[in-house]
């Protein structure tokens, strides 16, 4: 088996908000038994801190504070093998850092570089040791830049709008396409244009357009990529 300098087998997943990513993350970490790790829900944590503590986006200080607790605190379990919970301490924030409020400063706090590092060190301390998947914007580019496997995942912005408003609607939350679809070009546009680690695919990255693809498809095409390079048997 080749693997990244640890000897482990880390899986790299990039790609624009609602690609597909966390669906198939977790479809393979179920296939391979991969820890997984979903990075986003880090930089929600540390935005619905920041809401609690009224602390505004702009206060460096307050939000290195609270992204250092979030690092001190954060915990990721797969229940049942099916569903990603994600605990700061004893308390459970699975529901609350996905909450509407909160997700409307997760950009602006994600840009913060002393935020970032705290994440990225977080993230690497997660996956040490660990075959591991581990998805969001900047785990090929930065925090794994070694990893054995990067994909990145696109969609076009009505399939990924469409795919938004389905699982809201799922959720009871009745939404508007369109205002959907604006707040996810919003979204990728602050994502890439910030200054520290950027949404961008790594020069090593296989580009995968899941627009067409079902989730299963992915899921298939990328463990075809891992048993390819020899990763898996
Ligand atoms: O994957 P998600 O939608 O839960 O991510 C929420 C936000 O977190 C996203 O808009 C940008 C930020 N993020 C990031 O900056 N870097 C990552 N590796 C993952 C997420």
């Amino acid at each position: 088996m080749s693997t990244d300098s640890e000897g482990r087998l880390h899986l790299a997943i990039d790609g624009p908000a609602a690609a597909g990513k966390s669906t198939v993350a977790l479809g393979v970490a179920q296939r391979v038994g991969l820890t997984l790790v979903d990075s986003g829900s880090m930089y929600r944590a540390v935005a619905l801190l920041s809401l609690e503590d009224d602390v505004g986006t702009d206060d460096r200080d307050a939000l290195l504070e609270i992204a250092r607790r979030v690092a001190a605190s954060f915990r990721l379990e797969l229940r049942d093998g099916e569903t990603l919970r994600v605990y700061l301490g004893e308390r459970e924030g699975t529901e609350d850092i996905r909450a509407q409020e909160g997700g409307r400063r997760v950009s602006p706090v994600s840009e913060e570089p002393g935020v970032r590092t705290e994440m990225v060190r977080l993230q690497r301390c997660l996956v040490e040791g660990r075959d591991a998947v581990v998805e969001g914007r900047d785990i090929g580019t930065t925090v794994l830049p070694d990893a054995p496997l990067k994909v990145f995942l696109t969609a076009s912005d009505e399939e990924r709008a469409h795919r938004r408003a389905l699982e809201m609607e799922e959720k009871g939350i009745r939404v508007d396409r369109d205002t959907v679809l604006r707040e996810i070009s919003r979204r990728d546009e602050i994502d890439s244009s910030r200054a520290v680690s950027p949404l961008r695919p790594a020069a090593d990255a296989v580009p995968i357009d899941t627009t067409e693809k079902t989730a299963a498809d992915v899921v298939d095409e990328i463990i075809g990529m891992l048993a390819d390079k020899g990763l898996i048997n």
